[in-house]
């Protein structure tokens, strides 16, 4: 299939990016480089041989989409352009609502206009908001003490692209809930590299060990689980890659939901003691009071994709924890 993936040079599009072209799927990159870079596009090029074309250019700019989807004859869309930071959407709902949800409208429209029917959408975990079920399978309702408004547009955007698939009976919509994606390409040439003061568990982990931040701060060891800290489920960014590539070969009429995790919980202080077995380097760590907003045990029930997608999670927290210092290793190097 010939795919235009929005976002396709950030972290996790540039990952799917590499395992569409593995699969023999032609793919062009639509981004605007407000968070990944363009040489991102050479890295893509070293691991798969094909540097995919690339369009620089604003999911809010309508016009620009849509001549690019009219010219570019596109069987699918893979949508994961959007602003992610859970913070900064609490100082700046605006902006989040207008990219997120205001960018997702356009890519809709623009499908439409150009007869591109299937479309893939990066959700996340965040809809199920917290309801203190501990791991969620599909059936969990939505929408329900969502902690922030990045979590707020997911849900908006889930409840647009459900509609459109009502309206358009020849639409083929996926929706995929990421839980916790870490880890890096196994060549050391893609990772992530948030910009700005990192929130996220691993980020926050590699710059503790690079010695960019002094120590670690674990947000809470007084958790109503075994060891006391969180726990979430944590998917290696291989794996959730796969997962696209294996929702593109079984797409359907009508808005299907797929969870994409492992069914597995790792706490604060096993991804820690994870991180340390693969460095051989112990992290600096200091217990402070709990986040805001966090809830003890977050993860998925991703039988569904099993069974109707045939993926499954294969990697886990220590192939992530080597892979990430792997990438952190190319990147010292430059
Ligand atoms: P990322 O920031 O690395 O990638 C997003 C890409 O979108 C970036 O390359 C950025 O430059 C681009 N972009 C942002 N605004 C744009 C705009 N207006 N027009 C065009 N391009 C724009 O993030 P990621 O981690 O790769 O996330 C990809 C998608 O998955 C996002 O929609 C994110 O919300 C979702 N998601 C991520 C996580 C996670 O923990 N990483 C979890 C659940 C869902
Ligand atoms: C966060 C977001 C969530 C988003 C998800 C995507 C918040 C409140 N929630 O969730 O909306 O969908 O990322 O990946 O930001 N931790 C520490 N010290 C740190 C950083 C994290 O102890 O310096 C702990 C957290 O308390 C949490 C766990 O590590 O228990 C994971 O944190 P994080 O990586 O931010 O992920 P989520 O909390 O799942």
């Amino acid at each position: 299939m010939k795919i235009l993936a929005t976002g396709g040079t950030g972290y996790i599009g540039s990952h799917t990016v590499v395992e569409l072209i593995a699969s023999g799927h032609e793919v062009e990159i639509l981004d605007n480089l407000s968070n990944s870079k363009e040489s991102v596009l050479d890295r893509i090029n070293e691991i798969a041989g094909v540097r995919p074309k690339f369009f620089n250019a604003d999911i809010c700019d309508f016009n620009a989409l849509s001549k690019i989807m009219r010219e570019g004859n596109y069987d699918a869309v893979i949508h994961f352009a959007g602003l992610k930071a859970v913070g900064e959407s609490v100082e700046k709902p605006l902006e989040y609502f207008e990219t997120n949800v205001g960018g997702s409208v356009n890519v809709l429209k623009a499908m439409r206009e150009a007869g591109i029917n299937k479309i893939i959408f990066s959700s996340s975990a965040t809809v199920y908001g917290d309801q203190g079920l501990g791991f969620y399978d599909e059936e969990a309702q939505t929408g329900i003490k969502i902690a922030c408004p990045y979590g707020e547009t997911k849900y908006m955007i889930e409840r647009i692209l459900m509609a459109e698939a009502v309206a358009r009976p020849e639409f083929e919509c996926t929706i995929l809930r990421y839980f916790n994606p870490i880890g890096a390409h196994p060549s050391g040439l893609l990772g992530e590299d948030p910009n700005g003061i990192p929130n996220n568990l691993m980020p926050v982990i590699m710059r503790v060990s690079t010695g960019d931040i002094p120590e670690l701060q674990i947000y809470g060891d007084d958790y109503d689980t075994e060891d006391g800290t969180c726990i979430r489920d944590y998917i290696h960014v291989v794996d959730l890659a796969k997962g696209h590539v294996s929702a593109l070969d079984k797409m359907k009429t009508g808005a299907e939901v797929y969870n994409l995790g492992t069914n597995k919980g790792t706490s604060v202080l096993e991804m820690i003691k994870a991180f340390e077995d693969a460095s051989g380097k112990k992290l600096p760590t200091k217990v402070v009071a709990r986040r805001a907003g966090d809830v003890p045990v977050h993860c998925a029930i991703a039988d569904k994709a099993n069974r109707e997608l045939g993926w499954k999670a294969e990697l886990d927290v220590a192939d992530a924890c080597r892979d990430t210092l792997n990438y952190l290793a190319h990147e010292a190097r430059g």
